[in-house]
């Protein structure tokens, strides 16, 4: 029965809606990339790089992540990575992908922003006609104030038409989404949905902010709000989504094992929890993967598969 459940997840039409782009840079490609680009690294091979890949907790994999993002240097770079992406994504049964991008680290790596964003909007036509929707989610960095994520803002303004919501990722202990809410209202008068990373390290109360100050449309993570109950019976109130990852969330150690993931008691509880691979390359899975160990180890049924799949198709911020 399980193995019938993990063959209609893969086969199932879904939305990805937790992805960062830089985070689906393989080995393979780091290597690539830093070549070309002679970029001095100290790895020759494939393995000595995996060989980096454990990680103890966000921080620790946010340094490696930004090791790799320091690889990417041209809009072919950026042209390869996307489509070696929605490749996996296509072959995963994607039809619609919300994609997060590092727009305010691309300065900081020495690279031009719109060497970044032409890339990514040439994606974005290339598999239309492929029949994978893709919409754009630049994130800020939350470790750094909220005056460098505006001027960041106002850097996109020739993108905004290519924009669909914002983000806001990196370290979260310590840095509190209350932190950004000029940041917020701008992108909401702006037109722009709203999505925040909280809950992945954070405590309960980062969702609380994200949700009441930030007035975020979907939480990425999430999984500490399950400490707060009268905070998961609001998240379920108001059917605000979830973007869970669980394989990410093995690797950085927010859970210790897929057992005991959040995702069955948030679904169980009526939240509108949905499944995504976060950062593919790194924690050992596309969302195929995510979906087949997630159901095994929590031994979910057809009926909670077939949720979280219409979960993904109707947080998507536009119709899939
Ligand atoms: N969490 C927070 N920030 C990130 C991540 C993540 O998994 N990946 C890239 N930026
Ligand atoms: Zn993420």
């Amino acid at each position: 029965m399980i193995e019938e459940t993990i063959e209609f997840a893969r086969n199932a039409h879904k939305a990805e809606l937790h992805m960062h782009l830089e985070g689906a840079l393989t080995p393979e490609l780091f290597l690539k990339f830093a070549t070309r680009n002679n970029k001095d690294i100290p790895y020759k091979t494939v393995e000595e790089i995996r060989e980096k890949y454990l990680f103890t907790n966000l921080e620790d994999f946010i340094n490696v992540y930004i090791e790799g993002f320091q690889s990417l240097a041209t809009t072919q770079d950026y042209n390869e990575l996307f489509d070696d992406y929605c490749e996996h994504a296509v072959s995963d049964n994607v039809v619609h992908t919300e994609i997060f991008t590092e727009a305010q680290g691309v300065p900081m790596i020495g690279m031009e922003l719109p060497d970044m964003m032409d890339a990514c909007v040439d994606g974005i036509e290339r598999w239309s006609k492929k029949g994978l929707e893709i919409l754009l989610i630049p994130t800020f960095l939350r470790h750094l104030s909220e005056r460098e994520a505006l001027e960041s803002l106002d850097l996109l303004e020739p993108y905004y038409k290519h924009i669909s919501a914002i983000g806001l990722a990196a370290v979260e202990l310590g840095h509190p989404p209350n932190k950004f809410k000029a940041l917020f209202a701008k992108a909401r008068e702006l037109g722009f949905k709203l999505v925040a990373h909280a809950g992945e390290e954070g405590p309960p109360e980062y969702v609380w902010q994200a949700i009441d100050e930030l007035g975020v449309d979907r939480i990425d993570h999430g999984n500490r709000a399950i400490e707060d109950p009268v905070l998961v019976a609001r998240l379920a109130r108001d059917q605000i989504p979830l973007t869970m990852c669980p394989l990410s969330n093995l690797c950085l150690c927010v859970v210790d094992s897929l057992e005991e993931h959040q995702a069955k008691r948030f679904l169980d509880a009526g939240v509108k929890v949905t499944i995504n691979s976060d950062d593919p390359a790194y924690f050992g899975g596309y969302i195929n993967d995510n979906f087949e160990q997630i159901i095994r180890a929590q031994q979910l049924d057809l009926s909670d598969v077939e949720q979280l799949i219409t979960n993904s198709l109707e947080s998507a911020f536009s119709p899939a």
